[in-house]
């Protein structure tokens, strides 16, 4: 499938999702964003891909927002629809059976560090900037930050970086859990690729349920220990754990079928 604002590609099962808006800074439209859903749709449906990378073009941004010049073509009135499109979008990302990986290769501001956190994991080219500077437009986060921050690094530093705007580095994104991995420009993506070749080997059954167990500790209302037992029963009976266990017992490489 075409896009006119991304760049996707599927090499050895891993999806390469590349913002692809570079003279504004890969910035969140609603062409961006109407193509980015149509992507991850994708994504859910091609059983020919096994994990996903989200990129921005070039080594200047990742994304550097939503697209500031729409906000003010928009009546007063639709700033619910506005936040909720966005939040609908991450959410597919952060649900997806199949693991996505944020390579932030420069600047993730606002939307671009909410894309960032929707993603199962990130990790940072050493030129990476972070930030939520929605307030120096009179705003707030829309598209989860103020939620998926606060997870990730704590109550009181989300707070900090949110009230004040301001940017943080890639080896402070690290140091704050914000993401896994700072890496060299060039060497982002190989690394990216690297960590998910190891998730390729696994049971994508088991991947899944993952995704849902960890996830389910964020979510409010959800008794994530109870979820866990319940994901855990669903594995029990695959026939990846039979011959996980087997293998493992063979002294052999298992060979996972994801069912
Ligand atoms: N929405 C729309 N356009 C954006 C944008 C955004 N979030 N971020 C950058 N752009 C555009 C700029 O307007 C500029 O377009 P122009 O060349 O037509 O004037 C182009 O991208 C390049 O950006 P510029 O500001 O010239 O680059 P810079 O290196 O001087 O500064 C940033 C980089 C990221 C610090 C700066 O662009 C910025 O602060 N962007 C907005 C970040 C933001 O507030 N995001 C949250 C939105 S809710």
């Amino acid at each position: 499938m075409a896009f006119s604002t991304l760049i996707t590609s599927l090499e050895n099962k891993i999806y390469t999702i590349t913002i692809n808006r570079p003279e504004k800074l890969n910035a969140l439209n609603q062409i961006v964003l109407n193509e980015l859903e149509e992507a991850i749709k994708i994504v859910y449906e091609d059983d020919s891909i096994k994990a996903v990378i989200i990129t921005g073009v070039g080594e200047k941004a990742f994304v550097a927002g939503a697209d500031i010049s729409e906000f003010i073509k928009l009546k007063d009135d639709e700033g619910a629809a506005l936040a909720k499109r966005g939040q609908d979008i991450f959410s597919q990302i952060e649900n997806c059976p199949k693991p996505i990986v944020a390579a932030v290769n420069g600047f993730a501001l606002g939307g671009g560090c909410e894309l960032a956190m929707a993603c199962h994991f990130r990790l940072a080219s050493a030129n990476a900037k972070f930030g939520q500077p929605e307030v120096n437009l009179g705003l707030i986060p829309g598209y989860g930050g103020t939620q998926r921050l606060s997870m990730l690094v704590g109550k009181g530093k989300a707070m900090e970086l949110i009230m004040t705007g301001n940017m943080i580095g890639a080896e402070e994104a690290k140091a704050l859990g914000l993401v896994n991995y700072v890496e060299l420009p060039e060497n982002l993506i190989t690394k990216t690729k690297e960590i998910l070749e190891v998730i390729l080997t696994k049971s994508p059954l088991a991947i899944s349920k993952v995704i849902e167990a960890v996830n389910a500790f964020y979510e409010s209302g959800k008794d994530g220990f109870n979820e866990e037992i319940h994901l855990f029963a669903q594995v029990f009976i695959s026939n990846d754990k039979k011959e996980g266990t087997t293998a493992f017992l063979e002294k052999r490489t298992p060979l996972f079928k994801g069912n």
